[in-house]
């Protein structure tokens, strides 16, 4: 765990017009999500278009270490064997979730309903986010935290719950991983789990738990609200599983598209889930051309072909209630509201302080080292967009990969050029960035 890992610089620079037509990488929510539930099903769950990124595998591993079968069968093809709901046996060593919130967090709510005792543990980054808001649902459904580093980060000790009981819980913060652990632990307890969310967050957890066959009732509260009630002790079955490309990867050859001049990018199968396309609205807000065609379903989820054609800018207002949908794409909305004429002004982002790194401070940051006017008033991050960046900065990027690849874009369309002090965890996410962008016409070195 956290072995050190050379760091790997990385340079971009001004490129001409990006053109070409490139499906990114499986969508890494619910290629997580496969797996873990795929892990608690009986039966063998075959996944296709799997996002073979750093974030999967120490997922996937985990899931080995838990009791499941899990095994590549072909490219970006797994096939998993379940033990059932409540069915884990107890890992012989420290489960390493490295770089992944998601993975640690989902699995933390799937141990807390087994009599078993299992340790959480992950990189660097990993180490400094906040667990508390996990672990204090689980807790009240009957699992115990033995151990936790002071203030309430990893390493985690927990001992699930031999007799796991369901709860209400509304959420204190819109996060989809606060919810999908307490679904997952109510999947062992008798009875009604129930999760409330003042704000909706993605959903991928609710939809795949019915297409393993469990019962969910989702009803609205409001205009942004869920209440989502989960029947405990459900016969998990295995079912297929079609990852389709991720919206938060497919945002960085968008932008990239939209302001390096003259280009014109087709991505390919781009999921359209509502919860997830934030950034889609705003950026065409802001006058981007973006046409979805080819719309089509596939696994369950409406996808399109975007294509992207380069053109002017403008900034605008994004309001706090669409943060729970574009909560990844911050970094790269920045980078367009760099390019953008006019203040861009980014509303209620303090969830961006507990991601990979500090995403308020790490954009911000990465902003002013390319001589972009940036400040940050409370939870707000404000651009003032002249059109253009002068680039020429050294980017820090905190283990973060989407501050290393946003910072990466801003190269390609920046006056001079832009570096990152380390690209290596571009591979938790997005493995092949730097080929699919070469290969639109974009210059690394
Ligand atoms: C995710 C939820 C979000 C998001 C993360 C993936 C998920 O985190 O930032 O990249 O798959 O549930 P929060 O739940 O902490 O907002």
């Amino acid at each position: 765990m956290n072995q050190a890992v050379p760091a790997s610089p990385l340079t971009a620079r001004r490129s001409g017009a990006l053109t070409g037509r490139v499906r990114v990488p499986g969508d890494k929510s619910i290629s997580l999500r496969s797996l873990i539930l795929g892990a608690l099903a009986v039966g063998e769950t075959r996944i296709t278009g799997m996002l073979e990124g750093e974030d999967a595998i120490s997922t996937a591993n985990a899931m080995k270490a838990l009791g499941a079968f899990v095994e590549r069968t072909g490219e970006r093809a797994w096939r998993v064997r379940g033990v059932g709901v409540g069915g884990f046996a107890e890992p012989s060593a420290a489960l390493d979730f490295g770089n992944s919130g998601t993975g640690c967090r989902l699995a933390m709510g799937a141990v807390a309903g087994c009599p078993i005792k299992v340790t959480f543990d992950g990189d660097a980054s990993l180490r400094t986010r906040p667990m508390r808001r996990i672990l204090d649902p689980l807790e009240k459904m009957g699992a115990r935290t033995l151990e936790i580093r002071e203030g309430g980060r990893l390493p985690v000790v927990m001992q699930g719950a031999r007799d796991p009981m369901p709860i209400e819980y509304e959420a204190p913060v819109p996060s989809a991983q606060l919810k999908s652990a307490v679904l997952l632990a109510g999947l062992a307890a008798p009875g009604a789990t129930t999760v409330i969310e003042k704000e909706a967050t993605r959903d991928h957890t609710e939809k795949m738990l019915r297409h393993f066959g469990a019962s969910l009732r989702v009803t609205h509260i409001g205009e942004h609200g869920r209440r989502i009630t989960l029947e405990g002790q459900p016969e998990l079955e295995a079912a297929p599983v079609v990852v389709p490309a991720d919206p938060s990867s497919a945002a960085f050859p968008l932008v990239a598209a939209l302001i390096v001049p003259g280009s014109e990018v087709v991505l390919e199968g781009v999921m359209l889930n509502p919860l997830r396309t934030g950034l889609y609205t705003t950026l065409r807000e802001m006058g981007a051309s973006i046409k979805m065609v080819e719309q089509r379903n596939e696994g369950g989820e409406d996808v399109a072909d975007l294509r992207i054609r380069a053109g002017a800018l403008k900034g605008v207002d994004v309001p706090a209630e669409r943060a729970p949908i574009m909560i990844d794409e911050y970094p790269i909305l920045a980078i367009a509201a760099s390019f953008a004429e006019g203040v861009t002004r980014m509303r209620g982002l303090k969830e961006l302080r507990v991601k990979e790194s500090d995403r308020l401070e790490g954009t911000a940051a990465m902003l002013r080292a390319n001589g972009v006017e940036v400040e940050i008033e409370g939870d707000d991050l404000i651009v003032n967009g002249k059109g253009r960046a002068a680039g020429g900065g050294v980017v820090a990027t905190h283990m973060d990969h989407r501050i290393a690849m946003s910072a990466l874009v801003m190269g390609l369309g920046s006056e001079r050029d832009v570096s990152v002090d380390d690209a290596a965890f571009i591979a938790t996410s997005f493995p092949g960035f730097i080929e699919l962008m070469r290969g639109l016409g974009g210059d690394f070195s």
